[in-house]
């Protein structure tokens, strides 16, 4: 199939995310500006969701309206993919009249097998494996506060989920150092950390990774599918808090990321989304503007009047 799917960063060229990443910056000062911009009139995506959300769902729809288009909430409770209709089927079928699909799912193969099978591009609204969207959005955000991040030293505190994983891959897109906090039997993917080599770095102690950091990360400690290991997990996870304190060891001009939602008093202490290195608005705001330029960049302008 010939569209153009992103399911990964590594989908794109550290070229093209750069690009995107400056032009969610453009797209976000239109619209603080007022300015209409509707390249994407009669182009309509798609949104399947397996999985709760709040910002995956409001950005992409709101930005595809704000693009001149439409978006189409689907759950999987209430189409015939939740009754099992093959993805297969259902790729060639929803593609056939959609212009792009973004697909939140648990097992990242939903979205390869989807992909496969679409004539449309599919993007990946998060996974089991990688949240690449999000990713962008931090990646912003970063340049928005303090410029490139190539050459920058990241610290992953925490679990070894999707959001760390696509953390590992934006090192390497992105070309910063990655520290890697967390529990043993809590690791990110293995092939990943192999393909990035001495670029990542696995550490136990979340002090060491967070020494003269630029950017300290964090994440939920059970992420959704994972409900019933929610108490074990808050007293492996409890010494890999990030508090005022662990951003205190990092670099003076340290910023601190969470993808959200957070839970105070677990992850992250109760105080520190008001920390004034804390940039979690400003990057849950980002999701609109860089997945408008993603948007901008996978579907097509609309068909020119006959
Ligand atoms: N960060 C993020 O993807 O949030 P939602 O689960 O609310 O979409
Ligand atoms: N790791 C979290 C991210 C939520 C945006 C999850 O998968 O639930």
């Amino acid at each position: 199939m010939s569209a153009r799917h992103f399911l990964s960063l590594m989908d794109c060229t550290p070229q093209e995310l750069i690009d995107l990443v400056r032009r969610g910056i453009e797209l976000k000062d239109l619209r603080k500006r007022g300015v209409l911009f509707e390249p994407l009139k009669n182009r309509v995506l798609g949104m399947i969701f397996e999985k709760a959300s709040t910002r995956t769902r409001v950005s992409f729809e709101a930005g595809m309206i704000q693009l001149g288009g439409q978006a189409i909430f689907l759950s999987t409770r209430d189409t015939q993919l939740g009754r099992g209709e093959p993805v297969c089927d259902s790729a060639i079928v929803l593609s056939s009249m959609l212009d792009a699909v973004m697909i939140r799912t648990f097992a990242h193969s939903t979205l390869t097998e989807f992909a496969a099978h679409s004539v449309a591009p599919v993007i990946n609204g998060l996974s089991d494996d990688l949240h690449p969207c999000q990713l962008m959005a931090d990646m912003q955000t970063f340049h928005e506060h303090r410029g490139s991040i190539a050459g920058k030293t990241v610290a992953w505190i925490g679990d070894g989920n999707n959001m760390c994983n696509s953390y590992i891959e934006a090192a390497m897109q992105f070309d910063f150092q990655l520290r890697v906090a967390c529990p043993e039997g809590y690791e990110p993917n293995a092939e990943l950390m192999a393909q990035a080599g001495d670029r990542v770095q696995l550490l136990r102690d979340p002090r060491a990774a967070a020494e003269g950091a630029h950017l300290i990360s964090t994440d939920v400690w059970a992420s959704m599918g994972q409900e019933d290991e929610v108490a074990a997990r808050i007293a492996t996870f409890r010494p890999y808090q990030v508090d005022r304190a662990l951003l205190d060891v990092a670099a003076p001009n340290v910023l601190f990321m969470h993808c959200l939602p957070a839970h105070r008093g677990e992850e992250i202490s109760e105080d520190l989304l008001d920390d004034p290195r804390s940039v979690a608005w400003d990057q849950a705001e980002n999701r609109l503007h860089v997945q408008k330029a993603l948007l901008e960049f996978l579907v097509e302008p609309a068909y020119h009047h006959a």
